[in-house]
C-alpha cells in the first residue's frame, strides 16, 4: 500500500514510521521545510523512545521518506492520512480545525484515482462530513472516501501502542475504503487486534469518549485521594481494591497532581463544547474539567502548607517538569501551575527534568535549571517531585538527606513509601496516603 501522511507532528510521525515498518510505502509531508530538512538529515524533532532508530531503519529500507511536496507525494496514493494539529481555539475550547480543512483542500487538488482520505487527527463529530464536502467540490463521490481512524497513542509509549493496540477503530461505511483500511492494518491480525468498523460519526465520538473517560477515572481517584487524606485511608490500596474488579480495571487509577498533556485537557473541553452545541448535558465531563484545574492549583497549596506557608528565602528543588515521564512535552503540565505559585510565595525554584528543560525554559520564568537530580537537591530546603521519571524512583536516600538543608519531601506522584521515608528521617508528604 502507498500511504501519504500529512503532518509530521507527534501522531503523523509515529503513525507514518509504524506503517512503514509494517512494510507499506510511506511518504510524510509537512509544510515546514526546516522540519523536513531535520527529518531528512536523520534528526527527530520530538522525544519519543525508539522513534529515531525506527525512522532510520525504515528510511534505509526506502519505505519511508519526507517531503514538503504534497503533489508529488500524492501520486498513486491509496490512502492519505490527515495528521495535522487540532489545538484548542483560544478562549472558547472548540477544536481549531483550520489546519484539517486546509490540508483537505490541498489533498483535493492533487488526488488521482480512488483515494481514501483518513482523519487521524482528533476531530469533533461531523468533521469528516465537512472534509467530504471539501473534496466533493473537486471530485465525484465514487472516486474517494473520507474515513475516521482515531489514534490511541500515549506519548512515551506511542510505538508499542501503535503496534500492539487494544483495538483499531475505523469509521466508514464505504466497502472499498474498508478493504484498503483492512489491508493497511493487516499486520496486526497476527496479534488478533480487534478492528472495529463503525460509522464515521461514531468513530469520531469514540476518540473523545475514550479520552474523557480516562480523564474521569483519573479525576475520580484524585478526589478519592483527598478523601483518604481526610479520613485516614490509603489511596493506593483503595485503587488496588477497586481495580481488581474487572469491571473497573486497575489502569489510570494513580492519584497525582492532575492530568495534563496535549490530549486530555483539550479533548475534554472540545467534547463539552460539542455537547453544548447539541444541547446535551455532559455534566460529568464538565465537572472533571473544573476539578482537574482546581486540583493543579490545590497541589501548589499542598506544597506551600507542607512547608509552613511563607516560602520567602526558601529554595525548592523540583524533580520532573514534563506532564508525564518519557516525554519532553510541557503542554498543560501541572508543573506550570504549581511552580509559579511557589514563586509567588517567595520560593526560589531549582528544577531538573531528564528531557523537558528546553521546552520548560520558554514557559517558566526565573527557574534555575540543573543537570541532574543530586545537583538540583544540593543545599535546597525541600524536594518536590512532580513527574515520576524512572530515574527519580530509586534515589539514594542518604545522599538526598545529606544534600537537603531540611528533610522535607513532597511527593506528588507517590513514588516513595511513607513508612520507609519516615524511617529514613524525612518529613514526607504524598497524595492520599496519610501515614
Ligand atoms: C492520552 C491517551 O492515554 C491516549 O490513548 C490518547 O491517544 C492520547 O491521549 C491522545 O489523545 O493523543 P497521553 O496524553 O500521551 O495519552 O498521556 P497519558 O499517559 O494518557 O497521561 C495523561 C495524563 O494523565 C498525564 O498527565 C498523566 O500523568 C495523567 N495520569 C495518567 C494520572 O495522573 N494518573 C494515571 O493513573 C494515569
Amino acid at each position: 500500500m502507498r500511504v501519504v501522511m500529512v503532518g509530521t507532528g507527534y501522531v503523523g510521525l509515529v503513525s507514518g514510521v509504524c506503517f512503514a515498518d509494517f512494510g507499506h510505502d510511506v511518504i510524510c509531508v509537512d509544510k515546514d521545510p526546516a522540519k523536513i530538512e531535520t527529518l531528512n538529515a536523520g534528526g527527530i524533532p520530538i522525544f519519543e523512545p525508539g522513534l529515531e532508530a525506527l525512522v532510520a531503519k525504515n528510511v534505509r529500507a526506502k519505505r519511508l521518506s519526507f517531503t514538503t511536496d504534497l503533489k508529488a507525494a500524492m501520486k498513486e496514493a491509496d490512502a492519505v492520512f490527515i495528521a495535522v494539529g487540532t489545538p484548542s481555539r483560544r478562549g472558547d475550547g472548540y477544536a481549531d480545525l483550520s489546519f484539517v480543512y486546509a490540508a483537505s483542500e490541498e489533498i483535493a487538488q492533487y488526488m488521482e484515482g480512488f483515494t481514501v482520505i483518513v482523519t487521524k487527527s482528533t476531530v469533533p463529530v461531523g468533521t469528516g462530513d465537512e472534509v467530504e464536502k471539501i473534496i466533493e467540490k473537486h471530485h465525484d463521490t465514487d472516486s474517494f472516501a473520507v474515513v475516521s481512524n482515531p489514534e490511541f497513542l500515549r506519548e512515551g509509549a506511542a510505538i508499542t501502542d501503535f503496534k500492539r493496540p487494544d483495538r483499531v477503530v475505523v469509521g466508514t461505511e464505504n466497502p472499498k475504503a474498508k478493504e484498503i483500511m483492512r489491508a493497511l492494518y493487516r499486520p496486526l491480525f497476527i496479534n488478533e487486534t480487534p478492528i472495529l468498523f463503525t460509522s464515521r460519526r461514531t468513530s469520531e465520538l469514540i476518540k473523545y469518549a475514550a479520552n474523557s473517560f480516562l480523564a474521569t477515572k483519573i479525576t475520580f481517584i484524585n478526589e478519592i485521594a483527598d478523601l483518604c487524606e481526610a479520613v485516614g485511608a490509603n489511596v493506593q490500596e483503595v485503587a488496588k481494591g477497586i481495580g481488581l474488579d474487572k469491571r473497573i480495571g486497575s489502569k489510570f487509577l494513580h492519584a497525582g497532581p492532575g492530568y495534563g498533556g496535549s490530549c486530555f485537557p483539550k479533548d475534554t473541553l472540545a467534547l463539552a463544547r460539542t455537547a453544548e452545541e447539541a444541547n446535551v448535558s455532559l455534566s460529568i465531563v464538565s465537572s472533571v474539567i473544573d476539578a482537574n484545574e482546581a486540583r493543579k492549583r490545590r497541589m501548589a497549596h499542598k506544597v506551600i502548607d507542607a512547608l509552613g506557608g511563607d516560602l520567602t528565602g526558601k529554595t525548592i528543588a523540583v524533580l520532573g517538569l514534563a506532564f508525564k515521564p518519557n516525554t519532553d512535552d510541557m503542554r498543560d503540565a501541572p508543573s506550570l501551575t504549581i511552580i509559579p505559585r511557589l514563586q509567588d510565595k517567595g520560593a526560589v525554584i531549582r528544577a531538573y527534568d531528564p528531557e523537558a528543560i528546553e521546552e520548560a525554559k520558554g514557559l517558566l520564568k526565573d527557574v534555575i535549571y540543573m543537570d541532574g537530580p543530586y545537583a538540583c537537591l544540593e543545599g535546597a530546603d525541600a524536594l518536590v517531585i512532580i513527574t515520576e521519571w524512572d530515574e527519580f524512583r530509586a534515589l539514594d536516600l542518604r545522599r538526598v538527606k545529606a544534600a537537603l538543608s531540611k528533610p522535607d519531601v513532597i511527593d506528588l506522584r507517590n513514588i516513595y513509601q511513607p513508612k520507609a521515608m519516615q524511617a529514613a528521617g524525612f518529613n514526607y508528604n504524598s497524595v492520599g496516603r496519610p501515614d
